[in-house]
Formats: structure tokens, sequence, C-alpha cells
């Protein structure tokens, strides 16, 4: 890829980085209260995201989530590079990556971790999420009732062994924190029994219309983070994560009356009520004028008290990501994977 132009690392309209609040972890460390997504969903290249994380460094973001399975940690690897050879520090970026289902088993895992960090051009990265709770993978493109025969439910010795691995590479210096992701209460229940090293972070779905309280009450007291993914409802979420029953966030009636009253996209007012609520969002765009609206709003002209309980009446508990692909035979719905009566579905 080619980043000829000249990379400006403070623009005239971005934002001072220093001035982004940081939100502390369990462990001290300090990570960003918004961050850039990186899913191509399908539709942009990883030249594409790449050029939009160059371009968010510019602008303001340190806080960048990449994943194995987005396709384009060689291209960010770029990107990274290019931004720390034009000023900006390692120290001040966090960097998160995910192990994919298919590197779950224990000798895969530290391999994969090592691939990511080659890809991106970094010794350690700030945190590592193990992706999903399963090892259970789909075919590109699979339609939504195709279940692979190799799909099982959770079991937790497994995901233990796996999680054993990250311990170990975070004993390495290969990662600093743990994320999970796409877990749930009983499942973190368990995990954080037997985990030697507690996760720092959960990476789940939370937006206006599905804002997950109760769990966002539980992490806060048990001190690990909530990074929000598609924040602002992800209107550009492939087909088969799309349903007749989604209740999309943007247009909310309660979410448009708050953007309205503040003269700003109803996007915006989904990232200003997420920062507000204390969790950690993550929107993605490759188009600059969105993700530095984004950035601005994290910390610019924040709601009121008022309008965060009105945003809160638009909770329908709309779930988009609903991960039907990761069934295993048998099983009875999507629900199965998000334990949703409080037992882990077998
Ligand atoms: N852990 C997981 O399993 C998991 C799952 C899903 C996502 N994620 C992470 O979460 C990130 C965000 O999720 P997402 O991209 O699905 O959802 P999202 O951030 O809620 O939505 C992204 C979409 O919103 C639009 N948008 C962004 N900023 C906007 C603005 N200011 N005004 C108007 N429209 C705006 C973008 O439009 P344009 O396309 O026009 O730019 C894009 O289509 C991903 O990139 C990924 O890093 C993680």
């Amino acid at each position: 890829m080619d980043f000829s132009e000249p990379f400006d690392p403070r623009p005239a309209d971005g934002v001072d980085a220093s001035l982004v609040p940081r939100r502390t972890l369990r462990t001290g460390a300090k990570i960003p209260c918004i961050g850039l997504g990186t899913f191509g969903n399908d539709r942009f290249t990883p030249e594409e995201i790449a050029r939009s994380v160059l371009g968010a460094l510019s602008v303001g973001y340190r806080f960048i989530d990449c994943a194995a399975v987005y396709g384009n940690e060689p291209q960010i690897g770029e990107a990274l590079r290019c931004a720390m050879h034009n000023g900006i520090a390692r120290e001040e970026l966090f960097i998160s990556s995910k192990l994919w289902n298919d590197r779950h088993a224990p000798a895969d895992v530290l391999p994969a971790l090592k691939q990511s960090l080659a890809d991106l051009g970094l010794d350690f990265l700030d945190m590592y999420f193990i992706h999903w709770p399963f090892p259970n993978t789909h075919a590109p493109g699979a339609a939504h009732d195709s279940r692979s025969p190799d799909a099982r439910p959770y079991i937790h010795a497994d995901y233990m062994a796996t999680y054993r691995e990250l311990e170990k590479a975070v004993d390495e210096g290969l990662i600093r924190h743990i994320g999970v992701s796409n877990t749930t209460i009983p499942k973190l229940n368990l995990l954080l029994a037997d985990a030697r090293i507690k996760p720092a972070a959960n990476q789940m779905e939370m937006h206006p219309t599905f804002a997950q309280t109760g769990f966002l009450e539980y992490l806060k007291a048990r001190d690990v983070a909530a990074i929000a993914y598609c924040p602002i409802g992800s209107p550009g979420r492939p087909k088969r994560d799309t349903d007749p029953s989604d209740v999309e966030a943007m247009t909310h009636p309660a979410v448009v009356a708050v953007a309205e009253a503040h003269g700003v996209h109803p996007a915006l007012a989904c990232v200003k009520w997420a920062v507000q609520r204390g969790q950690i969002p993550i929107p993605s765009s490759i188009h600059r004028a969105k993700y530095l609206a984004n950035l601005k709003a994290a910390v610019s002209d924040p709601l009121t008290d008022a309008e965060m309980a009105r945003i809160a009446e638009a909770d329908c508990g709309s779930r988009l990501i609903k991960g039907q692909v990761f069934l295993w035979p048998g099983a009875a719905s999507w629900k199965d994977l998000w334990d949703m009566d409080g037992v882990i579905a077998k």
C-alpha cells in the first residue's frame, strides 16, 4: 500500500489525543474512551480500512480494534508503521486484536497471536480478545440456517485451555491484557472463578436499542471494561446479520429527538450516550468526516441526564449480531449462544 502522502499528526480540525479521556483498566493501564473499529463488514477493502486507521490516528484516535478474521491486519500494520514513523509513540497507542474461532486449540493460540503481531508490526498487543467463546466457524457467506457438523456448545474446560495460553502470553510480555468477547454472565462467572489473570474487558454488542444494562452493571462491579461494538447499530452490517425484527438504533425516535436537540446526526447521539454510560464504543467508518465527528462527539457537548434517560427508553433488547452461523447441530435457536435463561446451553 502506498502511504506516500504526508501524515499530519495534528491537523487543524483534529482532536488533541491527549485531551481524549482515558478509562483505567484493572491493571491501572489506560484506554481511550473511544476506539476505531476495523471490520470491513464485507464492504470495504483492507486498503480502505488501513487508510481509515491512518486517518483516524491523524485526527486523534489512539485505540484501534483489530481482528485476524477481518483479513486486513497486514495493511493496518503498514498504517501503524507510518503513524509511528511520523511521531506517534507506541506507548500512546492502544491496539487490540482477536483470536479467531479456528485457532482455539492450545497449540494454535500463541502462533495465531504471533501472526497478528507480525502482521501488525508490533512487539506486543495492548489487548488480545478471544473473539467468540466457541471454536465454531462457518464458511464465508454461509446461510443463516447452515450448521457446521463440527460446531459444539460452550465447554468450559476447553475454553480455559485456550485462555491459559493467553495467560502465558501475558507472562511472556506478548500481550498486556486478556479480553473476552461475545460471552455471557454465566460463562464469565466460571471464567472469573478460574482465571489466574482476570479478563480486563468484554467486547460486546451495545447500542441504544440493545443497551445490555444488567450486563454493564455486572462488568462494572467486577472491574471488567465493556468495549461496545456496533455502537451505532451497524447500519451497514452484512445481510446475514439482518432480520425483519431488528430495531435500528439510528432511526429510533428517542435517539433522533436527542440528536436533533444537539443539531447532530443520530450516530453521534449514540456515541455520546455510549461514552457517558461508561462503555468504550468502537464505531467504524472509512469516511474521515464520520470518524472525526465520532471522536468529537465523544469529547464535546455531552448529553444531559434527561437526554440520557430519553435514550434509555429506546432499549428493547434488539440484538443484531445473533451469531446463528456458530450454532451446533441440534441447538434450538440463536438464543442458545447467549444463555438467555441464565443457564449455559448444552
Ligand atoms: N467482537 C465482535 O464479535 C465484533 C462484532 C462486530 C463488530 N465488532 C467491532 O466493532 C466495530 C464497529 O462495529 P460495526 O462497524 O459493525 O458497527 P457501527 O460502528 O455501529 O456502524 C458502522 C456504520 O455506521 C456508519 N457510521 C459511522 N459513523 C457515522 C457517523 N458519524 N454518521 C453516520 N453514519 C456513521 C458507517 O457508515 P459508512 O459505511 O458510510 O462509513 C458504518 O456503516 C467493528 O469495526 C469491529 O471492530 C466486533
